[in-house]
């Protein structure tokens, strides 16, 4: 389905919890966000509903994201679900990877096609900092799990923190050169509870540099859907991705919409327009009537979003709530 700058949309990421086991410090305030009531997340019967007709007005990938999705239950038989649905082609996860190596094998087993997996240090203490509280030793188990249940690929996603884990890209790279691994760094953007001053931002020009002795040289990347670059580089055994979205967005090629998990659909990632479809579907209204709220939205989806310029005031939802 083309919007009205003939970019093809056909790319749906499913928030279906705002809950998370982790309160990265860039992600959500200290405090946490107060929860949306069990009553307002959209229902499993109820998400499928629409990614059925999603599937009949051209959407073939699909990713599930949060919060932390595995942290909702029912998860799994809603996967098995998803991944027979006719149309979906494409079936991925965005995860904090916590609660990863005990249901690596059932995602692949359900029809999970490969998982991005957030990680944004190497060191216990700065993870435990950044995360404010979790376990590194869990994700990393997760990914391990991940690599051996055959999801493919496994990309990690590091967002780049100026003095926080801006030293730290050389050891993620060399995880790279010791296993397939697809690391995606990624521009602090000023959104959810991230410094918006800017003074934390690392570009993408200034990654590369420090990433120089791996001699990069751009490739088409492993299989998927979203807005990184990809390279392959000295020893590297999976690849090198860095997603710019502040220094050198990507909006001309954007291809995607997002349901949030209380089945608002958001056009964009950074706007504040946000069509109810919940009130539609719990209104009883027709596949036909739902069909065209959604070719409504896709078609005034924004041109490209305007982080950073002047009018920006950052959003009044936190990334939790909207699913990275
Ligand atoms: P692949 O299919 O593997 O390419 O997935 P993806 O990169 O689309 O998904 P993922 O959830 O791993 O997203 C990685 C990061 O890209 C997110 O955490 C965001 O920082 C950024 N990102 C994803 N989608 C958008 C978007 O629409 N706009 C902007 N500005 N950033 C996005
Ligand atoms: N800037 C860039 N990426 C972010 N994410 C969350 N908040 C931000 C931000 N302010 C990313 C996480 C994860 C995905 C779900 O969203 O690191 O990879
Ligand atoms: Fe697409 Fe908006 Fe993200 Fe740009 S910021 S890539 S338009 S969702």
């Amino acid at each position: 389905m083309d919007d009205q700058y003939q970019r093809s949309i056909e790319y749906l990421r499913i928030s279906i919890t705002d809950r998370c086991n982790l309160r990265c410090r860039y992600c959500m305030p200290a405090t946490g966000v107060p929860w949306l009531p069990p009553e307002d997340i959209l229902t499993y019967e109820e998400i499928l509903r629409l990614v059925t007709l999603c599937t009949g007005l051209g959407f073939r990938k699909f990713r599930v994201t949060g919060g932390e999705p595995l942290v909702r239950k029912g998860v799994l038989g809603f996967l098995t679900e998803l991944a027979q649905t006719e149309g979906v082609e494409d079936l991925t996860l965005t995860t904090n990877g916590i609660l990863l190596r005990p249901m690596a094998a059932k995602l692949k087993e359900v029809g999970v096609k490969r998982v991005n997996i957030s990680l944004d240090t190497l060191d216990q203490d700065k993870f435990e900092e950044v995360t404010r509280g979790g376990r590194l030793g869990d994700v990393l188990a997760g990914i391990h799990a991940s690599l051996e249940a055959g999801l493919n690929p496994v990309k990690l996603n590091m967002v780049v923190i100026r003095n926080f884990n801006d030293t730290e890209l050389a050891d993620f790279a060399k995880l790279a050169q010791e296993y397939p691994l697809h690391i995606r760094f990624i521009e602090l953007m000023p959104i959810g509870a991230s410094a918006a001053s800017g003074e934390e931002l690392v570009s993408v020009a200034e990654m590369k540099q420090r990433l120089d002795f791996l001699n990069l040289v751009p490739v088409k990347g492993p299989e998927g859907a979203g807005p990184a670059q990809h390279y392959t580089g000295d020893g590297l055994k999976g690849s090198i991705g860095f997603i710019s979205a502040l220094s050198q967005h990507f909006c001309a090629g954007c291809n995607r919409v997002r349901l949030t998990a209380d089945g608002k659909l958001k056009p964009c990632l950074h706007s504040t327009q946000e069509f109810d479809l919940r009130e539609l579907l719990r209104g009883g209204a027709s596949d036909a009537q739902l069909r065209e709220a959604i070719t409504q939205v896709v078609w005034h989806k924004p041109s490209r979003h305007n982080m950073g310029l002047e009018g920006w005031q950052g959003r009044k939802r936190v990334m939790s709530q909207i699913g990275g």
